[in-house]
């Protein structure tokens, strides 16, 4: 693949390779001398223009650890803020000639246009309500050190299904390795058509989360909501909230997840969520790391295999 825009290209063996390579990366992060050379030589931008922590700083992280030349632009401080169009911006950093384009954007399918307009590999690091799709790698990574395997599991993904890019890849991802997918949400927010996806629907927790082997919870996100129908946070919490009674219809050893940033009180109990005997909250940010490394690591091999392209 050139570039990394969703999960949907991405075959059953080629997702196993990149968390085959990402563990090792994880065994790397884990030592006091964690540098390869993977992007030597390699430039890297980071373009987000949404708010995020984890995912830029881990972007950030795994191409300086890979031995890149990293870029984070700041896009509060761009020239975006005087007129200047998505395209124009990409075209002018394009000319700079970057290898690794990580672009954040707040509409979906801008990160795709983007993709069709620079000579480098762009990886999508989150458009709108589409895909994200290294979220959905670093929970299967999660997933699979934390469970021994990545198929015939029960997943329940809970909350703000509507307006989530996690889920939609968690879902793409989860379904291609034939695990069981559960959506666990009110009916204002599941997305139209959900059922096309091949998951199961319900609006009940207890529900939802009978024998399940994992529990992947949601913020509300109420930034894309449009002013439209907003829950009230006490009602969502009774109903929605993970707590230890909801938890207690899980398996016994199931794992609770979020991908933050994350409200607690709202979609998770706090105390659940710094439980390390449940949650892989942290594990999850920690993966986050070198997922990003072996899908950058991948995309600069097939770089390194093109001829250079000369500017006449
Ligand atoms: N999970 C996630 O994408 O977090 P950030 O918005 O902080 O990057």
């Amino acid at each position: 693949h050139r570039h990394l825009l969703g999960i949907d290209p991405l075959r059953p063996d080629e997702i196993v390779t990149l968390l085959d390579l990402a563990d090792r990366y994880v065994a790397l992060g884990r030592q006091r001398e964690k540098h390869a050379t993977s992007l030597a030589g390699l430039t890297q931008v980071n373009m987000f223009f949404e708010n995020s922590t984890r995912t830029q700083a881990s972007f950030e992280l795994a191409g300086k650890r890979l031995g890149a030349d990293v870029m984070s632009m700041s896009m509060q401080a761009s020239s975006i803020k005087k007129g200047e169009t998505l395209i124009d911006t990409a075209m002018t950093l394009n000319a700079m000639h970057p290898d690794l384009l990580v672009v954040r954007h707040p509409q979906s399918g801008a990160v795709d246009l983007l993709a069709q307009k620079v000579r480098c590999a762009v990886i999508n690091a989150g458009d709108g309500r589409h895909e994200h799709p290294t979220q959905a790698l670093l929970d299967a990574l999660t997933i699979r050190r934390a469970k021994g395997r990545l198929h015939r599991l029960t997943v329940a993904i809970c909350g703000d299904i509507a307006h989530s890019r996690v889920a939609r890849s968690n879902i793409l991802l989860l379904h291609r390795m034939e695990n069981r997918v559960r959506l666990v949400a009110p009916p204002t927010l599941l997305p139209a058509g959900i059922d096309g996806f091949g998951v199961e629907v319900t609006h009940d927790m207890r529900e939802g989360l009978k024998d399940a082997d994992v529990v992947m919870m949601l913020r509300l996100q109420k930034e894309r909501m449009d002013g439209g129908f907003i829950p009230s946070e006490r009602e969502y919490y009774h109903r929605y909230g993970l707590d230890a009674e909801k938890l207690a219809h899980a398996k016994e050893d199931a794992i609770v997840m979020h991908p933050g940033p994350m409200n607690r009180g709202v979609e998770i109990d706090g105390t659940l969520a710094d439980d390390i005997n449940r949650s892989v909250i942290q594990e999850q940010v920690e993966m986050g790391v070198a997922v990003r490394m072996a899908a950058m690591d991948l995309l600069a091999r097939n770089l390194r295999a093109r001829p250079t392209e000369v500017i006449t």
